[in-house]
This record gives structure tokens, C-alpha cells and sequence, in this order.
């Protein structure tokens, strides 16, 4: 009774003492405080109040089944990454986002299969291995991959124009834990802009683009799964990516490669252009090291 706007904070705080889950409780009596020292700091107005709720049940109406407002509004906030960052692997490959658009299962293909169903423009090899931090190669891992066309449209943005699964595999890495997938070099791309999330971007002069990126899952028994990206070294929005992901180390040569031979092998033409990365995943007991 009587509450002012700091004893406010303390009976919230302790309304939620009893809660039976203790990770529950200590999330929601730190989020408490932050949320009202917020409210207080910005003397947020009735009328902001009112606008803010608004802009989140705008943000909930948006949601559906190939739609995720809110992951978008994590990620302009910079939330999904410093969550990835803070449980990320401390070695092995760096994670970064999931992003919006694993919404759809990615079909099953076999090794060196492409995932461009559309027949684009610049067809492009990539290569990799899936390994532990010591080397060993994870035979058997899945790595699910999953990438825009090269005008910059997901699948599920564009169910007119690509079949759903374009641009989407889950691979099985061989006896010495590699996997290829042929495919094109996908664009760098907006975010969807057509939802309050762009509406918030515009509001605050902010553009919506990603740099050019292909997403992947590694996962392998005994290991932390791994979500990441390679990045298409050059691609514009390398430095300003409007959801804060890029890593450095994710970074690949998207170059042009003489090879006929393996041209052959994965019945492309040559030259063609190449890119390849090591996904390296921690073990699942704790941290690989040592000392
Ligand atoms: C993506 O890379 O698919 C993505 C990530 C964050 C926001 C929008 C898209
Ligand atoms: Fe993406």
C-alpha cells in the first residue's frame, strides 16, 4: 500500500520471492530493478508507455509461422548477439546469430549436392570440415546451411519465385569429417523492413542491411552444437551490419578458382568461384582448456 516510485521496485521485487524455479526467480528480481531504474531514468511518459506496449503487440501481431518479429527486434538490439557472445564457445569456431529465417526445415542432400534450385548466376563451391579443438574430425556431424538468393530474398520471403528449400541443405559430413555443397554467392540483403522493427530502423536513421552471409548448424555427438556464418569477404555492410554479427575470423574468400578437375567432380563449370571453412566445436564437458 503506499508504494512510492522506489518502494515500488523493493514489493515487485519481492513478489517474486517464493518462486519455486531459482533461475526463474533471480531472472526475473534483476530484470525488476533494471526495468524500473529505466522507467525512472527516462521519466517515461504515459503516453510513451502507451506506445511502447503498442509497438510490442505490433511486434506479436507480426509473428507467424515464417515471420519472427521478435527474434528481429533481439537482433537490432544487439540482444541475440551479446547473448551469443556470452555462450559462445571460448575456443573453436566464433557463433553469431540464428537469425529469423531457419523457419523451415532444410531438406536432406547428399554430399556435394547444390542447394540452388533456380539455376543462378554464379554458381560456387563450398567446402569444409567439421572437427574437434584438437584436430580430430567429427565423421557423421550434421551441418544444416542456409542462405539467401543472390537478389537477397530467402526462400520464405519469395514463395513465388523459389521453391521452399532453395538455399537450404543438411549435410553429413564424411569419414574425415568434411562436406561440400554447391550453390550461388548470396547477396548481401535488408532485413525485413515491412513490420514495426523497419519502422523502429527508419524512425532512428538506421539501415536495415546484412552483408552477404551463408548461416550454418554444426552439430556431432559429444560437442556443442554451432551456429555461425561465413562471411563473403568484400561484401558491403562488413563494418555496419544492421544486427552487429560480424565476427572477423568468420570471414571467407568468396575467390575465383581454375580447377578443372574438381570442376568435373561436382559437374561445374570452370572456373567457378570457391569458398571453404573449418567448423570447429568444443566438446560438450565444459570447456576445452586447458590450464
Ligand atoms: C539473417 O541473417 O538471416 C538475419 C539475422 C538477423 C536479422 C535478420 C536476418
Ligand atoms: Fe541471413
Amino acid at each position: 500500500m503506499d508504494l512510492t516510485s522506489e518502494s515500488t521496485t523493493a514489493a515487485v521485487i519481492e513478489s517474486f520471492a517464493e518462486t519455486p524455479d531459482p533461475r526463474l526467480r533471480e531472472i526475473l528480481q534483476e530484470l525488476v530493478p533494471h526495468l524500473h531504474d529505466f522507467v525512472r531514468k527516462v521519466r517515461l511518459t504515459l503516453p510513451e508507455w502507451e506506445a511502447a506496449i503498442g509497438f510490442l503487440t505490433a511486434v506479436g501481431q507480426k509473428c507467424d509461422a515464417n515471420r519472427q518479429e521478435f527474434i528481429l527486434l533481439s537482433d537490432v538490439l544487439g540482444v541475440s548477439m551479446l547473448a551469443e557472445t556470452i555462450n559462445g564457445q571460448e575456443s573453436g569456431t566464433e557463433s553469431t546469430v540464428l537469425g529469423p529465417f531457419h523457419v523451415v526445415a532444410s531438406p536432406e542432400r547428399a554430399d556435394g549436392d547444390t542447394i540452388d534450385l533456380i539455376a543462378g548466376a554464379g554458381p560456387c563451391l563450398v567446402t569444409g570440415r567439421v572437427l574437434g579443438t584438437d584436430g580430430t574430425p567429427a565423421a557423421g556431424a550434421t551441418v544444416d546451411v542456409w542462405q539467401c538468393s543472390e537478389d537477397g530474398f530467402y526462400d520464405v520471403q519469395q514463395p513465388d519465385v523459389q521453391p521452399i528449400g532453395n538455399g537450404r541443405g543438411l549435410f553429413h559430413t564424411d569419414a574425415e569429417g568434411r562436406f561440400a555443397f554447391r550453390t550461388v554467392v548470396p547477396s548481401h540483403y535488408p532485413i525485413p523492413t515491412d513490420g514495426p522493427v523497419g519502422r523502429l530502423l527508419l524512425a532512428t536513421g538506421r539501415h536495415p542491411f546484412r552483408p552477404a552471409h551463408i548461416h550454418f548448424i554444426a552439430a556431432a555427438p559429444g560437442h556443442r552444437t554451432l551456429t555461425t556464418h561465413i562471411f563473403v569477404a568484400g561484401s558491403p555492410y562488413l563494418d555496419s551490419d544492421a544486427v552487429f554479427a560480424v565476427k572477423k575470423s568468420l570471414i571467407a574468400d568468396f575467390d575465383e578458382v581454375d580447377d578443372p578437375e574438381r570442376a568435373h567432380r561436382y559437374g561445374m563449370h570452370n572456373p567457378f568461384r570457391a569458398a571453404s571453412i573449418d567448423l570447429v566445436l568444443e566438446s560438450d564437458h565444459g570447456t576445452d582448456h586447458v590450464g
